[in-house]
């Protein structure tokens, strides 16, 4: 029996990967299973808050009505329904691995093997989560950092360019941690905290990720 420590609050949650389309058949994608994000669903709504689940393409399924799954395919489609709902949030986690590039041009047709080499120009997707630290006003926001090397680096980068409140790193150097796997091995810093965990269920990871929202939330 959770107690209901999120009560009266709506959660906004990012998930998964996202898709972006070279044509038909074919897209640029990544590893990310969704797994993270929905147990950070899971237990927020365990905890009672309305959770608003923006997922990229996943098998993962939500178990109550108090989770609303809205799902996407590409960065672009992930940023437009975040932005639907952000007003609304009290706290933003941005779980989700989001491509970085998509495709200049979408092909209409099925891309032919005719030549040795085909080249694909990228251009970058929009920074979703650096939006949603530009737009913030009442809002706890909580980032992801996946990283392999330069790790605490590149995490605290991050925090300070997208105006975060709370960041989770995660190192694909750590066995069990990342993507697909149902574990994973988190720190968690703050503008004045680092936290440091073991390795984990990623029900129990999201356990520590929302103990740690609501001590920064009742500071
Ligand atoms: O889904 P699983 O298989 O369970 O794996 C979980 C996970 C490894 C995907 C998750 O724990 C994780 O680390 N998610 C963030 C992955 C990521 O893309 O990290 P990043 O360091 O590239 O991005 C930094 C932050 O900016 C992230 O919060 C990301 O959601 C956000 N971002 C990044 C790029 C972009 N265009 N828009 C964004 O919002």
């Amino acid at each position: 029996n959770t107690k209901k420590t999120l009560d009266g609050k709506t959660v906004l949650i990012t998930a998964g990967p996202t898709y972006e389309a070279i044509d038909p058949v074919r897209f640029i994608g990544n590893h990310s299973s969704g797994k993270m994000g929905f147990s950070l669903a899971e237990e927020a709504s365990k905890r009672g808050a309305k959770v608003i689940l923006i997922s990229g393409p996943s098998s993962e399924k939500v178990s109550n009505k108090n989770i609303e799954l809205h799902k996407v395919t590409s960065a672009k489609e992930m940023m437009a329904k975040v932005f639907e709902f952000y007003d609304t949030a009290d706290i933003g986690i941005a779980s989700a691995a989001v491509a970085d590039y998509a495709p200049k041009e979408v092909a209409k047709e099925k891309i032919k093997k005719n030549d040795e080499n085909l080249t694909i120009e990228l251009v970058k997707n929009p920074d979703i989560l650096k939006s949603m630290g530009e737009k913030k006003a009442h809002q706890f926001l909580v980032g992801f950092a996946l990283e392999t090397q330069n790790e605490e680096e590149n995490a605290k980068a991050k925090f300070e360019k997208k105006n975060l409140d709370m960041i989770v790193l995660n190192s694909l150097r750590d066995e069990g941690a990342g993507f697909k796997n149902d574990t994973n091995k988190i720190k968690i810093f703050t503008k004045t905290e680092k936290k440091e965990f073991d390795l984990k269920s990623k029900e129990n990871v999201a356990k520590d990720i929302l103990d740690c929202i609501e001590g920064q939330l009742l500071k």
